[in-house]
């Protein structure tokens, strides 16, 4: 017993937690996923798996990207990205939705399957699903060799290593990565990026593992936030654009590990529901960055202001306009608006793993939840 508590102290690599060493990886991960692939110097990406289909993406009516999870959050980012670069219309489907629905799917259709463990019963049973329907199935696993990689008819790994932590943390940014990458092979490829905004990606992408290193240091304001709300009975979370599904991932992390009931929510539909909600008693994570819709949700912190909300705010660096709002303010780098999500989706990481530790629940294996689920 004694030997195995030592083992799993050394696979912990220092941290208390796996959760918060996976979080700290990320800079890692993120770099290990875009190795190989992005090459700067040829302003070219390279992805064998888009390669040597690329006929059939350029000819796709339509992306049909399908997950769980976690990994359903960065389908909806990667929504964004390819409609944004890539100009191809995007649906994004819980796989358990999908399989269930008869869906209408044709053999121009592409069905992008995300999955960190590969073994999800119902994004599997989806994709088998299309493939019976013709549609071409291009796979983004993190666990080589895994169901759903090998039942995919091409695909494209993360390289964010093995994830313990029951609630995804560098899988996700792995998966925006490699999506991101796809995106922007294709907007070259179609000719919807021009050669100089291209670079202009590949540059900054090479800079997020730094600016999420730079996001992580706010660690220690971030726990004293934690003991602040920690009490709480609810927390909403709101983003816009980009930033939506990153709210959405921020009240999945909350939930998943420190049991407290929170929502993600676009921040504009806050007047249509959640807005009453708002009393002293309610915190408000609010994706507050430069770029995107920035003066649009300043006026949603106003009204959240006006109620008494407890304003927690994610900005831009340097930032001056919402530090006066806001009860909290988390620092994070500037970066292209595409990128953000990167970038933004650590603080809120940091912010449930530390609630969940004061509130001494269990990180790693949060109750009723599994890391792999095989079953419908
Ligand atoms: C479970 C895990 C989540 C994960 C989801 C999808 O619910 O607890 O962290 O996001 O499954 O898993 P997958 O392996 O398909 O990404």
């Amino acid at each position: 017993q004694e030997l195995q508590m030592n083992l799993e102290q050394i696979e912990k690599g220092g941290y208390d937690h796996f959760m918060l060493k996976e979080i700290h990886e990320q800079p890692k991960a993120i770099t290990d996923t875009y190795r190989g692939r992005l090459l700067r110097n040829e302003a070219i990406i390279k992805m064998a798996g888009v390669e040597d289909n690329m006929k059939k993406f350029l000819n796709a009516n339509r992306i049909i990207i399908v997950a769980c999870g976690t990994s359903w959050h960065a389908g909806l980012v990667a929504e964004y990205i390819f409609e944004d670069l890539a100009r191809i219309p995007v649906e994004v489907e819980y796989a358990s939705e999908f399989r269930y629905r008869n869906p209408v799917i044709t053999e121009n259709d592409i069905v992008i399957a995300i999955s960190q463990s590969g073994e999800t019963a119902d994004t599997l049973a989806a994709i088998k699903l299309a493939k019976s329907k013709g549609a071409f199935v291009f796979g983004v696993c993190n666990v080589v060799g895994s169901s759903i990689a090998r039942e995919a008819d091409a695909g494209a790994y993360t390289h964010a290593g093995p994830e313990i932590g029951v609630a995804s943390t560098k899988a996700f940014t792995t998966q925006i990565t490699i999506l991101t990458l796809i995106a922007l092979r294709l907007a070259r490829a179609k000719g919807t990026i021009s050669s100089s905004d291209f670079r202009h990606y590949l540059l900054e992408l090479e800079m997020i593992p730094g600016k999420v290193e730079k996001a992580l240091q706010a660690d220690a304001h971030i726990k004293m936030i934690a003991d602040i709300y920690k009490d709480s009975r609810n927390c909403l979370y709101l983003g816009r654009g980009y930033n939506f599904p990153v709210a959405l991932e921020g009240a999945l992390k909350l939930k998943e590990i420190s049991y407290i009931h929170a929502e993600g929510y676009p921040a504009a539909e806050m007047k249509h529901g959640p807005i009453a909600l708002i009393d002293e008693n309610m915190p408000i994570v609010v994706i507050a960055t430069k770029k995107g819709h920035y003066d649009k949700v300043v006026s949603n912190i106003q009204e959240i202001k006006a109620r008494k909300g407890k304003i927690i705010a994610i900005v831009t660096e340097g930032d001056e306009q919402v530090r006066e709002l806001a009860d909290h303010v988390i620092e994070v780098p500037e970066t292209m608006e595409a990128l953000s999500p990167l970038i933004t989706t650590i603080p809120l990481q940091l912010l449930s793993y530390h609630i969940a530790v004061l509130l001494g629940k269990n990180v790693d294996q949060p109750r009723n939840l599994a890391k792999s689920v095989t079953v419908e």
